[in-house]
């Protein structure tokens, strides 16, 4: 795998860069990721997005918390790799940086990377189903109902069916239409929103670099494809 001299140069001179993140960054941490290499997660029979549904929500609370527990329970020993290392680096690198993940494992936070924009919230919170109000589960379990009004909890992430949390992907979406750099990290490109991001960035001008062993739809619109393992390929550019 080699970076080309452009691309070399162009992230010499970067002023305003701009990263989307997708579940293939914590893939070699050990995370699996929801879809990609032909397969799509199951869970107890349940393709991933059924069971990660705002429907699932309604019918069966229960079974989503289950879904989201396990994952929690699973996260908790699992530590950043050299690509979250890698990104957290480039914010002291750029005069501008941005960084937007669609995870919600908060595996960049933990890597140092600092105002993350998370599209899709965060494993480790629960809100109130009612009046919002959100519960911090790194630190410990999350109570049995809501504490200020007593209504049920909800894991505080995005489901499919549900809309991003308010003014996420604005915010986003300026940054990407500012950037001169922008990099797609493992992500499959297929779900909206946030896939638009690096189209805007596109639109707008910049660069777009895509790192990802496998072609993603969004590939025929970067400007390089970087055919490798995040935490490999991001590697690369200390040197
Ligand atoms: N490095 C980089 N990319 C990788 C790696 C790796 N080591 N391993 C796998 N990938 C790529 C896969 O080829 C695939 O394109 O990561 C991508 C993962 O795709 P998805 O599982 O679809 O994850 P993502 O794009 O983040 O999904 C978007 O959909 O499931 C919902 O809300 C969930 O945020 C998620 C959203």
């Amino acid at each position: 795998m080699q970076i080309s001299e452009e691309l070399r140069q162009r992230f010499a001179r970067a002023q305003r860069v701009f990263v989307l993140t997708g579940a293939g960054v914590s893939a070699e941490s050990g995370v699996p990721t929801f879809r990609g290499g032909g397969h799509t997660a199951v869970w107890k029979g349940l393709p991933f997005d059924v069971i990660s549904s705002a429907e699932m929500l309604e019918r069966n609370l229960p079974a989503v918390w289950e879904w989201f527990d396990y994952r929690r329970d699973f996260l908790e020993s699992i530590l950043p790799n050299a690509a979250h290392y890698e990104i957290a680096h480039w914010q002291e690198r750029f005069p501008e940086f941005t960084l937007v993940t669609q995870n919600v494992d908060g595996l960049h936070h933990k890597a140092g990377s600092r105002d993350v924009i998370e599209l899709h919230g965060n494993i480790w919170r629960a809100r109130c189903i009612d009046c919002r109000s959100s519960y911090d589960m790194s630190k410990g379990k999350r109570p049995e109902a809501c504490l200020e009004c007593g209504d049920a909890l909800r894991p505080d992430v995005v489901l499919f069916g549900e809309m991003l949390p308010a003014g996420a992907f604005e915010i986003a979406s300026e940054h990407a239409s500012r950037c001169d750099l922008c990099f797609v990290v493992g992500t499959s490109g297929l779900v909206y929103p946030a896939a638009g991001l690096p189209e805007i960035a596109k639109a707008a001008g910049a660069y777009v670099c895509e790192v990802n062993p496998e072609q993603t739809p969004l590939s025929s619109l970067c400007d390089a494809t970087l055919l490798g393992k995040a935490g490999e390929v991001l590697s690369l550019f200390r040197s």
